[in-house]
C-alpha cells in the first residue's frame, strides 16, 4: 500500500525485504521473439529492472532509484514506439489493444517515478519491483509473442526498412517538417499560449527541442493522479 505517513527522502535501515531473496530476471529462450532488434530492446529492459533491484538491495539513496525509474520510463517509451511501428507496418490485427496496453504501462512507470521522486519513503519498493518484473515478463511472453507470427519470417533489415504508414491528418513536406492538422478546444486564455507553442515548434530549432523535451517529460499526470495510480498498483 501507499501509506500517507512521514514524507521526505530520509531512508531507514529496514529488515530484509522479499526482493532481497528474489533472483534477478534471467533471459532464456522462451523470451526470444526471433526479431533481433526487439530482443535487444527486451534484454535492455531486463537489465534496467535488474539494476533497479540491485540498487534496492543495497539500500541506495532514493535519488538513485529515481534515476533508474526515469531511465526505464524513457526506454519503455522508445521500445513501445519501435514495436508499434513494426506492428503497424505489418498490419498486426491486435495493434490497437497492444498499443493501449503499452500506454497503460508507460503511464504506470511515469506515475511510479513521479510518486517516488515526490515521497520515496511512501512507495513500497518491493511491490514496485514485483509489478515491473511481472509486467515485463508477462507482456513479452503473452502480448508480444502474439504479434511475432505476423513478422517472424521477415529479416531484421527488411523490418527496419519497411516504410511506416503516415497517420491520417499528417504529412511530411519537402523541407522535412511534418504538418499535422489539429483541432482542439481550450479555454480562451490558453489560445495565445497554444499559438505560441505552434510557432515555437514550427521554428524547429534548439528552443523547440527543449520545449518538446519539457512537454514530453511532463506527460499528463498530476502528482495526485500519479499517487492514485500508484495506490492501485500497490494493492494486493
Ligand atoms: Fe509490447
Ligand atoms: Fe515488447
Amino acid at each position: 500500500m501507499f501509506h500517507p505517513m512521514a514524507r521526505g527522502a530520509h531512508r531507514l535501515v529496514l529488515p530484509p525485504k522479499g526482493y532481497e531473496t528474489m533472483k534477478y530476471l534471467h533471459w532464456s529462450e522462451e523470451y526470444n521473439t526471433g526479431v533481433q532488434t526487439i530482443d535487444n530492446d527486451h534484454k535492455d529492459l531486463f537489465s534496467l529492472v535488474n539494476a533497479l533491484q540491485k540498487e534496492m538491495e543495497s539500500h541506495t539513496p532514493a535519488k538513485n532509484i529515481d534515476k533508474i525509474l526515469a531511465a526505464l520510463g524513457r526506454y519503455v517509451e522508445k521500445h513501445f514506439k519501435h514495436e508499434e511501428e513494426i506492428m503497424k507496418a505489418y498490419n498486426y490485427p491486435g495493434f490497437a489493444a497492444h498499443k493501449a496496453a503499452h500506454r497503460e504501462l508507460a503511464l504506470d512507470v511515469h506515475a511510479l517515478h513521479k510518486a517516488h521522486v515526490s515521497h520515496p519513503s511512501e512507495v513500497d519498493e518491493e511491490k514496485l519491483l514485483k509489478f515491473l518484473r511481472n509486467w515485463l515478463s508477462n507482456h513479452i511472453l503473452r502480448s508480444d509473442m502474439d504479434y511475432v507470427p505476423y513478422i517472424r519470417n521477415k529479416s531484421t533489415s527488411e523490418i527496419e526498412n519497411t516504410p511506416i504508414p503516415e497517420d491520417i491528418g499528417s504529412a511530411v513536406t519537402s523541407d522535412g517538417l511534418e504538418t499535422v492538422d489539429v483541432s482542439v478546444r481550450v479555454p480562451q486564455e490558453s489560445v495565445a499560449a497554444l499559438r505560441r507553442c505552434a510557432v515555437l515548434l514550427n521554428a524547429h530549432g534548439e528552443e523547440a527541442a527543449t520545449f518538446t523535451e519539457l512537454v514530453m517529460s511532463a506527460k499528463t499526470l498530476t502528482l495526485e493522479e500519479a499517487d492514485s495510480r500508484v495506490d492501485k498498483l500497490m494493492q494486493d
